[in-house]
């Protein structure tokens, strides 16, 4: 043991004091962890993964407000990423199509919806600039105990995914008439596959944070040391979690394709362009929805092993059950520790957990005990109603997704234009239903984690900066969402008067010598 004086942990009002272990979580199986076993030990106050006599007794308003802001900033960047992931795919399979079949249609849609995508990308990179600057700002401890692992994939995503995606983004929007056809088509397939490559590092390293690997702990700094990139990137939550999101994405890139079509369709305008988008973004909302489906029970058994208490907390099951039902709906007390009424599928949690319907899940007092013995006593739960619903209403708005597409689907059979005005409300009002998903899916993913930023090495109450007060916070916080509003409003304004303005009506053949409609916003 080399640590004295115990770091502390968010208690009421102020912290109280609980050692912080280095050692990894429960019942890890984790293949490349590198963690010599002198430092399974107590982390010694004078490194950052302790918190600093400065930071002592800092009042839970600091706390809270920096994860406030954190929470803003992140779901509002969140809104751009996915359909930026999504939509820069179809974008470029709207462009092969055109380049193989020779159809003006698809030319008209690769040009309307490559607009929609170029504004929601620009917009997405400068929410994504302030994540960044949080790190310094509000989280420097943890900026200090983890930049050297965390710095990796970050350096990596801005180095080589950001860079090919932007400069190609620009190849593509400028080699329009410019790049022989074929050419030009490379350029929105590199800045695809790259966009999705950023998606991969940036999951890397929050992967990392909730489930370190291919690390050890610096006995001189009490700073972790990155020793296996290898094992980083092929982290098994990462591998879990990226298809998960590029799923999801898609279903958001489906929905926007669909809501814009029905906006359309419901106007009888450009139906040559619209009816065919249309079935695009049903097929592709439905398929993406199933595959979220299967990668998230993927990330569920994962999630079970390497973080009991996520799972327990998803389900509000405070003892351990075998044979354990999920409820999809529960009135009862608001940390679930009381049920009046709940709506079960029988054997649901324990097959989603181990899949096995007859399976053991470990519940909420069982994994504080244990958890209690790894890392010493301490309150390791999260806020269980945030869990309990953020999981439900992730699978729920995700699942109403993707029977839209499915009634859609239907509906323009047998290239049928529907005629039902219920659907197409439906389909404008539903672009929001994947969105609301992701929301809760990352709510789930990150309030689950707590009380650690990186699970079961540093706690969310030793990351924050030792410096920061409520008024510089409530500062920074008041002019991200002011900055944020005024984004938000010039970003929608674009968007809708893109969509309202439609396909541009000029269409080429691929092998033209005419110019080719350029980008108008
Ligand atoms: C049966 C359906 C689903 C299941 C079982 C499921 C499962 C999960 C699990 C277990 C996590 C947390 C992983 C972790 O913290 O380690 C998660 C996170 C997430 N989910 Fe889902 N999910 C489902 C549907 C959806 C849908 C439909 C969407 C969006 C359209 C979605 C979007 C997300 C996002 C954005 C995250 C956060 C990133 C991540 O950790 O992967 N999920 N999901």
């Amino acid at each position: 043991m080399v640590g004295h004086e115990p770091p502390l942990i968010a208690g009421r009002g102020y912290f109280r004091a609980v050692p912080l272990h280095v050692a990894p979580d429960l019942g890890d199986t984790v293949e490349s962890r590198e963690e010599p076993s002198d430092e399974r030990l107590w982390a010694s106050t004078t490194g950052p993964a302790t918190v600093s006599p400065a930071t002592q007794g800092i009042p839970m308003t600091v706390l809270e407000l920096s994860r406030w802001q954190f929470g803003i900033t992140t779901v509002y960047h969140f809104i751009f990423v996915p359909l930026t992931i999504g939509l820069s795919i179809l974008v470029a399979c709207m462009q092969t199509a055109w380049l193989v079949k020779k159809d003006p249609v698809y030319l008209r849609m690769t040009k309307f919806f490559g607009t929609l995508f170029l504004i929601n990308f620009a917009v997405g990179v400068v929410t994504g600039i302030v994540e960044e600057f949080q790190f310094g700002m509000n989280w420097s401890a943890y900026s200090a105990f983890v930049g050297n692992v965390f710095g990796a994939p970050l350096a990596m995503e801005a180095l080589l995914a950001f860079f090919l995606e932007s400069t190609f983004i620009g190849l593509w929007i400028f080699g329009w008439n410019k790049l022989p056809p074929r050419l030009h088509l490379a350029t929105i397939w590199v800045a695809a596959v790259a966009t999705n490559l950023s998606a991969y590092f940036i999951l890397a390293a929050n992967s990392w944070m909730q489930h370190p690997v291919g690390y050890r702990v610096d006995p001189g700094t009490h700073r972790v040391v990155l020793t296996s990139i290898v094992a980083l990137l092929t982290n098994s939550t990462l591998l879990a979690a990226w298809p998960h999101v590029i799923f999801a994405s898609f279903v958001i890139a489906g929905m926007v394709v669909i809501a814009t079509s029905a906006w359309h369709l419901a106007r009888n305008s450009q139906t040559d362009v619209f009816r065919r988008a249309m079935r695009i973004g049903l097929a592709v909302t439905l398929a993406a929805g199933i595959a979220t489906a299967v990668t998230g029970d993927i990330q569920a058994r994962l999630m079970d092993s390497q973080q009991p208490m996520k799972m327990a907390a998803a389900e509000a099951l405070y003892n351990t059950s075998d044979s354990a039902s999920f409820s999809l709906f529960t009135i009862g007390s608001l940390n679930g520790g009381q049920e009046l009424w709940s709506l079960r599928v029988p054997y649901l949690l324990s097959l989603i957990a181990t899949l096995n319907p007859h399976g053991t899940v470990q519940g909420i007092n069982n994994v504080e005990r244990a958890y209690d013995k790894k890392y010493g006593p301490g309150s390791y739960k999260p806020v269980i109603p945030v869990t309990y619903w953020s999981f439900r209403l992730m699978i729920g708005f995700g699942t109403l997704a993707a029977l839209l597409a499915f009634a859609g689907l239907w509906l323009t059979r047998r290239r049928r234009i529907p005629r039902a005005r219920w659907f197409y409300r439906a389909a404008i009002w539903g672009v929001a239903l994947p969105y609301l998903a992701t929301t809760m899916g990352w709510i789930f993913t990150e309030m689950g984690r707590q009380p650690w930023t990186v699970f079961g090495l540093m706690t969310t109450a030793q990351s924050v900066s030792p410096g920061v007060t409520v008024s510089s916070v409530i500062i920074s916080m008041t002019v991200f969402t002011l900055l944020y509003g005024g984004l938000a409003a010039i970003a929608w304004w674009l968007i809708v008067k893109h969509v309202k303005a439609g396909a541009p009506v000029q269409a080429e053949h691929p092998d033209g010598a005419e110019p080719l409609p350029v980008f108008s916003y």
